[in-house]
């Protein structure tokens, strides 16, 4: 018996060393301590032994099992310490990695400077308008006392769709949409691209304007010049002042353009403003009754003003940037720099 036993116990010890993983170990002690286990049949097999040999036999089997139990004891320790180590070295985390960036995007300066002017003129009391880029010959042209064979038309080379349809040289085009929809008072603005077959360094074939129409009783070229004095100091500084020049365009009776004092040199002559110590901004003047009638408005009650800004050569001239090409080329060096 006492062999036996001796037997049991090696083997177990055996299979025990051997066993690799948690369940290999489980069926190792179901295979001898479990119920139909080599042991516990031995146990079983105790009524057979003669009473006097119990107690000794007892004992062995007592021994053998505490000696199993404390090998199977120290074997779970070590796997389980294996596997937590596995755990730890599959889920390492090294917190001293650098993060991979998050890269943050910002406005394309375009459209932060359009922004910019719809949050002055907005705080104005002027409402969007948001034409449309397709427009026909009438409301580009015609209606803005600029008909068919007018040399003003030349200032603007078009691409014609049809002979009725274009795309829009001007947002001017939205003037008349807003004044046959709408009695006066109008105060409104209208952003949009615009296009011309036009292709240099300080011209784009697509950009974007933005146009700007009041009309009510009593509005005389004062008034653009009021409005105008603010809006520059707005949008360059509060240092900046406004000239008016006579000009010409058709749909505006006297027409002005409008230059602003130089806000990189404060008018004393740089590169920026050509050494004038002014630089030229927009183009502006009091509608000509010829587009009020057009619309049907009464030109003994009502007069107007209406400006025209080149949104690029805004953003351009807030930014230094000296070729219109880099606001149009996404190169995130060049867009990443300017973020207001
Ligand atoms: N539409 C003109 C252009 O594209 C700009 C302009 C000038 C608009 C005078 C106006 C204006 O409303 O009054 O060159």
């Amino acid at each position: 018996m006492k062999e036996k036993l001796q037997k049991i116990r090696e083997n177990a010890i055996a299979e025990i060393e051997n066993s690799e993983g948690l369940d290999r170990l489980n069926e190792v002690r179901t295979a001898i301590l479990g119920k139909k286990g080599e042991l516990t049949a031995v146990l079983k097999g105790m009524k057979d032994v003669a009473p006097e040999d119990r107690p000794k036999v007892g004992q062995w089997v007592n021994e053998t099992r505490e000696a199993i139990e404390k090998r199977l004891a120290e074997k779970l320790e070590k796997l389980e310490a294996e596997a937590l180590r596995m755990r730890y070295e599959s889920e390492k985390l090294d917190v001293t990695m650098p993060a991979v960036k998050n890269e943050r995007g910002n406005l394309h300066p375009i459209t932060q400077v359009r922004n910019q002017l719809i949050d002055i003129f907005g705080s104005m009391g002027f409402e969007v308008y948001e034409g449309t880029e397709i427009e026909t010959d009438y409301y580009n042209f015609t209606a803005l006392n600029t008909p068919q064979d007018h040399p003003a038309r030349d200032m603007q080379d078009t691409f014609y769709l049809s002979p009725e349809f274009l795309l829009r040289t001007q947002t001017s085009a939205g003037q008349i949409h807003v004044m046959e929809a709408k009695k006066p008072p109008i105060k409104i603005i209208s952003p949009g691209k615009v296009f011309r077959s036009d292709d240099d360094a300080t011209h784009s074939p697509m950009f974007t304007q933005m146009e700007g129409l009041v009309v009510d009783k009593g509005i005389t070229l004062c008034d653009l010049k009021g409005m105008l004095d603010e809006f520059v100091k707005k949008i360059f500084g509060k240092d900046t002042t406004t000239r008016l020049r006579p000009s010409y365009f058709p749909f505006t009776e006297p027409s002005v353009e409008v230059d602003v004092s130089c806000f990189q040199c404060g008018g004393k002559g740089c590169k920026l403003c050509k050494g004038t110590g002014w630089i030229e901004v927009l183009g502006a003047g009091v509608v000509n009754n010829k587009v009020l009638e057009g619309c049907n408005i009464d030109t003994e009650e009502y007069s107007g003003f209406a400006f025209g800004i080149g949104v690029e050569r805004i953003a351009m001239l807030k930014y230094g940037i000296n070729n219109i090409k880099l606001l149009f080329e996404s190169d995130l060096r060049v867009l990443k720099q300017i973020d207001d």
